[in-house]
């Protein structure tokens, strides 16, 4: 598989081509999603919901991104990487943001950031791309402002909503980005964004009318809790399966079934002669 760039994706928009994103947090799941050649890899800041435990991204860490990013890019070197910027490490300042970005470009090898937020954002946008860092904005329900938000809620309801996150798209896109995340947006209104603008929208919440698609790993292989959010589709029963497996694997500890002669290296061992003359002397 050739490694995709901005030109490449840009051109697969052109050509009215869609675009799979999936997010990858680790060494192993990025090669599968690899070897299934998914178009981009997001290293999103969901990690701390999925891989941490916390039921915000809020908490997530530069540093944090950067250990589990530098995994992923090890898993997929041809793909082409986006690592999230996590809560705080733009919002200060631009030359807070441009550090930030450039921290996670030079430490995981990955190849563009994405950061939340519209028209508020646009200088450190701006600033980063001017770096020579690739950008992808975020709009709609940005995770990372939960709590002015009231909770994870549909965004762009309503005519002067919808006209909100229309300038926010066309705000990210004057600032230099070149992909927009398009979250959580009723589907007329993301169809219209990526009429109007010549960046790449990928959707999540969003509809069919972005020009690629993003979800999170784990709830598409159905291996999240309980709460499943109405835009995810569970491609395969995962989740069943893994316990399903670790329940067998503990049945056959158990029982002694596992493991077999043909998972013991039997042919390695000793004498039984020169065994039994080790028991005697120890
Ligand atoms: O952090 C993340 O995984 C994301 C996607 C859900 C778009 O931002």
């Amino acid at each position: 598989m050739s490694k995709n760039t901005v030109a490449t994706l840009l051109q697969m928009k052109a050509r009215g081509e869609k675009i799979s994103q999936l997010t990858c947090y680790d060494y192993t799941t990025a090669r599968l999603a690899a070897a299934a050649e998914i178009n981009t890899i997001l290293v999103g800041d969901s990690l701390g919901n999925t891989m941490q435990g916390y039921e915000t991204t809020l908490p997530v860490t530069l540093e944090e991104m950067i250990i589990y990013g530098r995994s992923v890019v090890r898993g997929c070197p041809d793909a082409f990487v986006i690592m999230d910027m996590p809560f705080m490490s733009y919002q200060v300042s631009t030359e807070q943001a441009v550090t930030s970005a450039g921290e996670l470009i030079k430490k995981t090898n990955a190849n563009a950031v994405k950061l939340e937020g519209g028209a508020a954002v646009t200088g450190q946008i701006r600033a980063i791309v001017d770096c020579g860092i690739p950008v992808c904005a975020h709009i709609g329900m940005t995770p990372q402002s939960v709590n002015a938000f009231g909770g994870f809620k549909v965004q762009g309801k309503g005519e002067e909503n919808a006209r909100r996150v229309l300038e926010d798209a066309l705000a990210v896109q004057r600032a230099g980005a070149f992909m927009c995340v398009l979250e959580c947006v009723p589907p007329k209104l993301s169809a219209l964004i990526t009429k109007k603008v010549d960046m790449i929208t990928i959707g999540i919440g969003a509809g069919a009318g972005c020009d690629g698609q993003v979800l999170v790993y784990q709830d598409m292989l159905a291996m999240s809790g309980e709460f499943v959010p109405k835009f995810v589709k569970p491609f395969a029963q995962i989740g069943q399966a893994m316990t399903q497996a670790f329940r067998e694997y503990d049945r056959q500890v158990k029982s002694g079934a596992f493991p077999a002669p043909e998972q013991t290296y039997a042919k390695s061992d000793c004498s039984d002669e020169y065994l039994a003359r080790l028991e005697q002397e120890y």
